[in-house]
Formats: C-alpha cells, structure tokens, sequence
C-alpha cells in the first residue's frame, strides 16, 4: 500500500451522451499535466475511455472483467496497463464486462466486488477515476459503492437536466444503503454551445436551482470539436492540441478539483 489519500472519484450520470466518458479521460490527463498520479478504471462494456487513451485491448489481455469474476486469483496489479503518459495508467474494460451483470447475479457481495478487487491499491495514486456506464446496473452499483466521491456530467440540454433528479435519488439511494462515505463532489455543465440560446438557459437552471447550485463547478466544459477528434485518435485532448477549448476547459476543472475547499 502506498502513503498518498487517493481521491477515488466516480464520474456517473445515467442519461447517456452527456459526456462521462470525455470527463473521466480529459480530467485525468489534465490532472497528470498538474503532477498528479492517475489511475482510469473503464467500467463501461463500450470502452470508449480505454480507446480514448489510446490502450488496444489484444485477445490476451486481461480487463475489468477478469478482476471482478475472478479476485480471488486476479490481482489488481495484473490488470492496470501503463499509457503513453507517464503518470496515467489504466484499468482497461472490455465487451466481457456486459455478461459480468448477469454472472453476478446471485452472488454473494455482488455489489462489493470492484471495491474488495481494488482495497490493494489505495494510496498508490493520488487520484482513480472511474468510468461508468449509462445505465444504473450492478457495474455502475460497483463503483459508487466503491467511490468516494462523485462528478455528475451535466449536459447543457433540457433532457439532461431533467434527468438529474434520478441521478440524485440513486446516490442518496445508494448512500443510505451501500456506501455512507459517498457525496456528489459537483455537477459539470458540458457540451456547452454559446451560440445556442438553450444552453445559456439550462446553465442558468443549474446555477439558480438551490438543489445544485452549490455543487456546479465554476469551469463550463464548451462544446469542442478538437475533444471529439482527439478520442477518434486515441488521446485526450491536452496530449492532441493543447491551444483548444478542450484542453483549457479540462486544465481548469482540475485545478478547481485541486483546490482545497
Ligand atoms: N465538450 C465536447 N465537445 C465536443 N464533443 C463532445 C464533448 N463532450 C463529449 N463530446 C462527444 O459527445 C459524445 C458523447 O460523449 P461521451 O462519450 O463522453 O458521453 P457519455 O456520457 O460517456 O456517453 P455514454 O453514456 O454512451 O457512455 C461523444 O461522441 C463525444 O466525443
Ligand atoms: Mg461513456
């Protein structure tokens, strides 16, 4: 075990295409350019977050997938892989991972299992993000009951703030029942347009609803087409252009994810 207080963050909205997947890989760069070190646990079947790092998952290789079926023998150490960025490493997932919902069915502790695959690894790293699917099944009941803390993405778009509401109730949910230690660490505006009339409105929602205001982050993530290029490649955007409303948004979500409140 190492000495360092990881901050294990889930990054989870049930709404899909809000941008979760673009938050936990950007946000984990930006933190790495800030001297941080970071692990990326991709707990979505899509593994879009293990593409956007750029990790090819060969035949071979083992994932997420094999750590929560197998922990008894599987240890964490054998499934994290290093990326091209010194001080961001990755648990990759893989297609598997949608079949571990029904594997785990009638298991004992199922809801326990990411957590007692990854009790090994804290104070490793300053920071674990996790990824997670859009969809509120047992992957993503893993993870918030390992998490310490949530982001919620919030896409600038009527349905998307909506659909917070459930968001919320499954977190108090799962507070009261699996994990006390959890709390909602903000909500993040995202695919912010300027040019469109409907995401002043909806950021203006966010901002003057009293049951998110005070967890909206300063930083709005805009809507950029460098971020989507860059997944396409394999990199996140800070690595791929780092003049882009991309790079800069995730700089500034780090920095105020670093600063102490
Ligand atoms: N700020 C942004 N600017 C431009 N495109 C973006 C931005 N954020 C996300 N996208 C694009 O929007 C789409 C959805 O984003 P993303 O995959 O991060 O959402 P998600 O919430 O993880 O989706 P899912 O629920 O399917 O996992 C992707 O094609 C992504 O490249
Ligand atoms: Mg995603």
């Amino acid at each position: 075990m190492g000495d360092k207080q990881t901050r294990i963050i889930a990054v989870a909205n049930e709404k899909g295409g809000v941008g979760k997947t673009v938050t936990v890989i950007n946000l984990a760069a930006a933190l790495c350019k800030e001297g941080k070190t970071v692990l990326v646990v991709d707990m979505d079947p899509q593994f879009n977050a293990t593409r956007g790092l750029g990790v090819d998952v060969k035949e071979d290789m083992l994932t997420v997938y094999d750590l929560i079926k197998d922990h008894q023998s599987i240890k964490s150490a054998d499934v994290i892989v290093p990326t091209r960025w010194d001080g961001l490493d990755l648990i990759p997932s893989h297609v598997d991972l949608a079949g571990a919902e029904i594997e785990l069915v009638d298991e004992v502790g199922r809801e326990d299992r990411l957590k007692d695959a990854l009790e090994g690894i804290y104070g490793l790293y300053d920071f674990i993000i996790l990824d997670t699917p859009p969809s509120l099944s047992l992957l993503t009941v893993n993870v918030l009951s390992y998490a310490k803390e949530v982001i919620v993405p919030c896409q600038t778009h009527p349905y998307a703030y909506s659909a917070l509401d459930e968001l919320f109730d499954t977190i108090f949910a799962v507070r009261e029942n699996i994990n006390a230690d959890l709390r909602v660490t903000g909500v993040v505006a995202t695919l912010f347009d300027s040019r469109t009339r409907i995401s002043h409105s909806i950021l203006e929602k966010l901002k003057n609803d009293s049951r998110y205001s005070d967890l909206l982050f300063d930083t709005v993530i805009r809507t950029n087409t460098t971020i989507a290029e860059s997944a396409g490649a394999g990199k996140p955007v800070i690595f791929f252009r780092r003049s882009s409303y991309g790079s800069e948004d995730y700089t500034r979500l780090a920095q105020e994810l670093l600063k102490p409140n």
